[in-house]
């Protein structure tokens, strides 16, 4: 559409001043003080109320409402920083020792704000309301469970939830989808095996929780091996494994733990499963007990296919079809956007950073990463056109 393309190019200078902005003073993760506040006013000179009867620990959200009533679509942006002392050489580099914005959300914050500034412009067009999430705390994956504490998405009852994170893979101005698992999970377990200490010079009087331990390690990697299909994915990593005190005593336990990745839930749920069974009757054939906790840390980020084909039309409509890029395989990173995805149908889309300059091909989270910036203009392009299309 004509309009949000020159609207979007019109203001495009302002959300890369305002970037550059945040680039230079980021905030740590429950610490995005200033950073709220710069949002906060930057939505109130557009004119689009804050949300003001849900409190948020930091960051925050506003509500533009359409022409006429209809449903609801939440945008989120998350707008923190890393604990990295940026070497990017920018002229607008951190001005924070040790802190910097190496994963791009300083880019997610201000093509939100374009976005909302553009929506706002357009919003007699609009049937129903967008939900603009201004989301903390990303980085240490509270923020959105803070979010949904908070008690937002009850209130605000969003129909679709959309996402956007930069990319280093892509170039600029392209965006990448992948419908189904396009993040994953990410699973803490720790595994108590009890057995009976005694004298290493008499391992019959003894159960050795040592070598049941061990054997549990190798009947482990059969859960990834023999119990998930070979084209889904899944990691179980022992990483840790504490046992004894002395060369000559059989101790009393052994502690494994480890984590569990996997991009689809029937996976997950499975692999927990065999993990429990696993270490349960492998701990019992030995004669030795053993206690499985499981802790469920970041679900697996699953986009809706529906909701990526409304992506993909907005993008193709603002960008041009060939700038629309299918991703495979997943990424086995976790983002916490996915919490939203369980109780809202969504999907995330990547947003293309990559430039001719070798840093920007670094990895996310590398010190001297560098972003497109016309990632800016690309995000928020994206995000006007699904809006006014879901909206209509
Ligand atoms: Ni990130």
């Amino acid at each position: 559409m004509q309009q949000i393309a020159s609207l979007i190019q019109q203001y495009t200078p302002d959300a890369v001043a305002l970037r550059r902005n945040l680039h230079r003073h980021p905030e740590l993760s429950m610490k995005e003080v200033n950073t709220t506040r710069l949002i906060q006013e930057t939505l109130q000179s557009y004119g689009i109320p804050l949300i003001q009867d849900v409190t948020l620990p930091s960051g925050t959200a506003a509500l533009l409402q359409g022409g006429q009533p209809g449903k609801t679509l939440m945008l989120r942006a998350d707008i923190d920083a890393l604990p990295v002392q940026e070497k990017s050489g920018l002229p607008f580099a951190s001005e924070c020792p040790g802190v910097c914005h190496s994963c791009g959300h300083d880019i997610h914050t201000s093509a939100l704000l374009l976005c909302a500034r553009v929506l706002s412009q357009m919003r007699e067009q609009l049937k129903g309301q967008v939900l603009f999430l201004f989301q903390p705390a990303e980085e240490t994956g509270s923020g959105a469970a803070a979010v949904l504490e908070s008690g937002l998405l009850e209130r605000y009852k969003p129909d679709l939830a959309i996402g956007a994170h930069c990319w280093p893979d892509l170039p600029g101005g392209t965006v990448g989808l992948r419908k189904g698992g396009f993040m994953a999970s990410s699973d803490t377990f720790l595994i108590r095996v009890t057995g009976r200490g005694g004298h290493g010079a008499h391992p019959h009087k003894s159960i050795d929780p040592i070598v049941t331990a061990c054997y549990l390690v190798g009947q482990l990697q059969s859960v990834v091996s023999r119990s998930v299909a070979p084209l889904d994915s899944a990691v179980v990593t022992i990483g840790k494994f504490t046992a004894g005190t002395a060369a000559n005593v059989i101790p009393d336990e052994a502690v494994l733990e480890g984590t569990v990745r996997t991009v689809d839930p029937a996976v997950q749920a499975l692999v927990e499963q065999r993990i429990r069974d696993v270490s349960t009757y492998c701990a019992a054939a030995m004669g030795a007990q053993c206690e499985v906790e499981y802790h469920r840390g970041m679900p697996p980020l699953v986009c809706d296919p529906q909701v990526v084909d409304l992506l993909d039309a907005a993008a193709s409509q603002q960008l041009g079809k060939e700038q629309v890029r299918y991703l495979e395989p997943p990424s086995m990173g976790s983002e916490d956007f996915a919490r939203y995805l369980q109780q809202i149908p969504g999907a995330m889309f990547r947003i293309g950073t990559a430039t001719d300059a070798p840093a920007s091909h670094l990895p996310l989270h590398n010190a001297g990463i560098l972003f497109d910036e016309q990632g800016i203009p690309t995000g928020a392009s994206v995000m006007c056109q699904l809006a006014v299309n879901y909206l209509r």
